[in-house]
């Protein structure tokens, strides 16, 4: 197998600090602070490493915030190419409130980039040698809303599998091209149909509707712990989620985007490489703050939803 493809056009150093109580003004005595490396399609990354696939993380870096999360990235075994840009890496802050067990994000938007960098980043497409690669994540300033529509498209023309799980106007343009993978959650499918997707009969017909227009040929809609969907040519598929302690909802969503890429990777049936993406997010939940999933969580729960669904 050769290694999947992860891109992070906008990365960021996540670090997460704990306090008793968020008060304004005073100072807020807080732990020490963990710091951990951000962005989709590092997670997604992240995770097929855990669950021992082979990948290259891609990712675009700059300033001293760049070193220090290539230094993360390197701490964690990662295999990755890093792309070095002139604007600052961005940092995002995690501050859990112990007294009311609220987590507070505060996300920037991270740097800005030139033309000639984003257009550095297609070129690569004609070059990375993968059968899957999977762009996630929003997009950094400068760049323009079809990006992921260029990339898929001379991904695509090599015969490259796409994987993409983003939102708003980028995701609607990349489907105008057309992806083999996509996975929205509820908002996401509503914002780019313009329709309700409150009832399970909508949900499948949206999802229907995007494979018969050749939008995508597999639609995966998450729905957090109210289960997914999948749409695919030979019809619809729906999975329950594990009931899961859960601890953390971060990165659940790559979690899935990396479980079931690997499982279509290895060539597993798409029922089996969708019921490992559930089980990946599902294990991502049961883990605190920034931290993805464990790999006995990911095969004990993908057990259990394979003998559930009798695949
Ligand atoms: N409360 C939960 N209980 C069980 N599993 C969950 C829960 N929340 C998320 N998951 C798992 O993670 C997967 C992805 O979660 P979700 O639908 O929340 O993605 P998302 O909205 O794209 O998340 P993100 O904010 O990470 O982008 C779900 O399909 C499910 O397998
Ligand atoms: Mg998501």
């Amino acid at each position: 197998m050769k290694p999947i493809i992860t891109l992070t056009m906008n990365p960021s150093v996540d670090v997460a600090w704990e306090v008793d109580e968020m008060v304004p003004v005073r100072k807020m005595r807080s732990s020490p602070g963990q710091s951990d490396p951000g962005g989709g399609g590092i997670n997604v990354a992240r995770v097929i490493t855990i669950l021992g696939g082979e990948t290259r993380a891609i990712y675009l870096a700059g300033g001293a915030q760049g070193d220090f999360l290539d230094e993360l990235l390197e701490a964690r075994g990662l295999n990755r190419q890093w792309i070095r840009v002139k604007g600052r890496t961005r940092v995002a802050a995690m501050i859990f409130e112990r007294e009311t067990c609220q987590e507070y994000r505060v996300v920037p938007p991270g740097p800005e980039l030139s033309r000639g960098e984003w257009e550095g980043v297609l070129d690569l497409a004609d070059t990375v040698d993968c059968d899957w690669f999977v762009a996630t994540g929003s997009l950094p300033r400068g760049v323009p809303n079809d990006f992921y529509a260029q990339l898929a498209a001379r991904l695509k023309a090599r015969g490259i599998k796409v994987v993409l799980d983003t939102s708003g106007r980028p995701l609607y343009e990349a489907l105008q091209e057309g992806v083999t993978v996509v996975k929205p959650n509820q908002r996401e499918l509503e914002q780019l149909t313009c329709k309700k997707a409150t009832t399970g009969a909508a949900q499948a017909e949206l999802c229907r509707q995007l494979v018969e227009e050749s939008r995508a040929e597999i639609v995966a809609l998450t729905l957090g712990g109210d289960g997914a969907v999948l749409a695919h040519g030979g019809g619809l598929i729906r999975l329950p989620s594990p009931k899961v302690d859960v601890k953390s909802a971060v990165g659940a969503g790559d979690s899935f985007v990396g479980g079931m890429t690997l499982g279509l990777a290895e060539g597993r049936t798409l029922e089996e490489a969708f019921a490992l993406g559930v089980a990946t997010g599902a294990a991502t939940v049961l883990t605190a703050g920034t931290q993805l999933c464990h790999r006995e969580d990911v095969a004990r729960l993908f057990a259990e939803l394979r003998s559930a669904a009798r695949l």
